[in-house]
């Protein structure tokens, strides 16, 4: 299938290369700054990975010799599909919230769009690449953007803060944060098994144990109350880039 991937930033080049190492598009046209905007003419994906705020310049170019028929694709948070479809009339939108685990084709992508052949080449896509989440409606794409697309980056702050308490409590720096990384990757191997997130826990907190102590010490914290501020932060977010709500 010929696919053109405009924007090849951190998750643009992450799509691409998940694409390779599984087969899905091993040669899709990417489309740069540095190179001319063109489609080839049997381009039948045109897949949006550039920034919510640059994407009108650069699709206005593209717009010339994108087929008719192609249908839009675009990873953007926070660009609704009425805009786009606005911008290229005809064509079919599909959104979709994908995470950069893609390049290992491991990552996760909720999937929306009211057509159902765009719903489908977007599966087509990114089956292959992610755990795919079908969505209902377009605006649970922002709620998708912050527990998955944005959410890594909170493990990782997670995962820094971890480690600079391992450095209070007598770790060095470097130790501190191979350790936490490492602890990051096994809870990520955890979370890639079928286990529920209640079993995960238990199979590692015991009870009278150290993980149960930390476990305890977090609730005084209350880490729901952190989750649904960095949650509905990232979903105003969405919002205002939309132009729903001021920035
Ligand atoms: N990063 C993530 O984890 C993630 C997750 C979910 C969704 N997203 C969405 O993915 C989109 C891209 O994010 P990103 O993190 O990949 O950003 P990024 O690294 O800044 O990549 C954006 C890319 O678009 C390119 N670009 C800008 N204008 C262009 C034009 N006219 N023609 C061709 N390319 C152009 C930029 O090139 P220059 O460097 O030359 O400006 C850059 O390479 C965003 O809309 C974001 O909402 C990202």
């Amino acid at each position: 299938m010929q696919v053109t991937l405009l924007g090849h930033g951190r998750l643009g080049s992450a799509i691409a290369e998940g694409w390779r190492l599984t087969g899905t598009v091993p040669c899709p046209t990417v489309l740069t700054r540095a190179v001319p905007p063109v489609c080839p003419p049997d381009t039948r994906a045109l897949v949006i990975a550039v920034k919510p705020a640059a994407w009108r310049g650069a699709v206005a170019p593209v717009l010339a010799t994108l087929p008719a028929d192609a249908t839009v694709i675009s990873v953007m948070a926070g660009v609704r599909a009425a805009d786009l479809s606005a911008a290229l009339p005809g064509r079919a939108v599909a959104r979709v919230m994908p995470t950069t685990a893609v390049a290992q084709a491991q990552g996760v992508a909720a999937i929306w769009s009211d057509d159902t052949a765009a719903r489908a080449l977007a599966h087509a896509l990114f089956d292959p690449v992610a755990d795919t989440v079908d969505l209902d409606e377009e605006s649970l794409i922002d709620a998708a953007t912050a527990v998955a697309g944005s959410a890594p980056a909170f493990f990782y702050a997670l995962a820094q803060a971890l480690a600079q308490a391992g450095v209070e409590v007598g770790l060095t720096l470097d130790a501190a944060e191979r350790l936490a990384r490492g602890a990051l990757r096994s809870a990520g191997s955890g979370a890639g098994t079928h286990a529920s997130l209640d079993d995960l826990i238990a199979r590692i907190a015991s009870p009278g144990g150290t993980t149960r102590a930390g476990l305890d010490a977090l609730k005084d914290f209350d880490l729901d109350a952190a989750g649904r501020a960095a949650v509905q932060a990232a979903v105003a977010r969405a919002r205002a880039l939309a132009g729903d709500q001021p920035a």
